[in-house]
């Protein structure tokens, strides 16, 4: 039984999500990898609406990563149109909805019409009070560590900090958003057991949840599952489990044992 004062199961306060198996997915069906994506797509709605009702912070999800321009150019340049048709046609309900939209990744190398729309729902979007919705567009961890460290080395050339300066903080404050919530939740759905350079920095202490599903099946339930096992993972950070502790409150241990 339950215990009617034992404490909720933590909810995460940021959830990454790397949304994997569209074109398996459609390619198992006979349709192509575009399909695939569309359908990716409806999966993107159920899952953001989903992460706001649980009251989630933040909810990064991996649009395109730096890696994905080596694919077709035609798959490529569907993905654009198709990111960029989501974007206005989602405007309207992440502003009904206070979901305020962000996004990470170099934006410079981004087709034009996106990143003008991805402009334009930010700037949207900005006031609402709910869930921030996070889109990894053309981004990669590696990528964005090499840009922090190319902020830190103008800022050292300019005089502003020495090599002892360099620290963790300095260097966090340099990402491309610094104030993001810990990453607390990676899920990867489609069966691959592996970050594809995915927030390397942040994910150094996330708990990861993989599923052999494809992202277009991907369900609020799933998105539940994922969380609900979040809340029983017992997080250390390197430090002891917390019955070591009391072991050594209890006296157990009296002096400092030879290793
Ligand atoms: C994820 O699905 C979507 C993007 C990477 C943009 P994939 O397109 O990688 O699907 P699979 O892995 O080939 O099945
Ligand atoms: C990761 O999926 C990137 C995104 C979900 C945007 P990929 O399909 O590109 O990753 P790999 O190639 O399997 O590592
Ligand atoms: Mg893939």
């Amino acid at each position: 039984m339950i215990s009617p004062l034992a404490a909720p199961p933590a909810l995460p306060r940021h959830v990454g999500v790397i949304m994997d198996g569209n074109g398996r997915w459609a390619q198992r069906r006979g349709r192509s990898r575009m399909t695939g994506h569309r359908m990716g797509a409806a999966a993107v709605r159920r899952v953001v609406r989903e992460a706001a009702t649980l009251g989630i912070e933040q909810l990064t999800l991996f649009a395109f990563s730096t890696e994905n321009w080596g694919r077709p150019r035609m798959e490529v340049s569907f993905l654009m149109r198709l990111i960029r048709r989501f974007l206005r046609g989602e405007c309207g309900e992440l502003r009904r909805n206070g979901i305020r939209l962000r996004a990470i990744g170099r934006f410079d190398e981004l087709p034009g019409e996106v990143r003008s729309e991805l402009e334009r729902t930010i700037s949207l979007t900005r006031g609402g009070g709910g869930m921030t919705l996070c889109l990894a567009l053309n981004y990669g961890g590696r990528a964005e560590l090499t840009d922090a460290c190319r902020e830190l080395v103008r800022e050292a050339a300019a005089g502003g900090i020495g090599a002892d300066g360099i620290t963790e903080e300095r260097l966090a404050a340099r990402l491309y958003q610094p104030e993001m919530p810990a990453l607390d939740l990676i899920i990867r759905t489609g069966g691959e057991m592996r970050l594809s350079n995915f927030l390397l920095w942040q994910a150094a202490y996330s708990e990861l949840w993989f599923t052999q599903l494809p992202w277009p099946d991907f369900a609020e339930e799933d998105f539940r599952r994922a969380v609900a096992d979040f809340g029983s993972r017992m997080r250390r950070f390197g430090g002891a489990p917390p019955a070591a502790l009391e072991v050594i409150r209890a006296g157990e241990i009296q002096s400092e044992e030879e290793p």
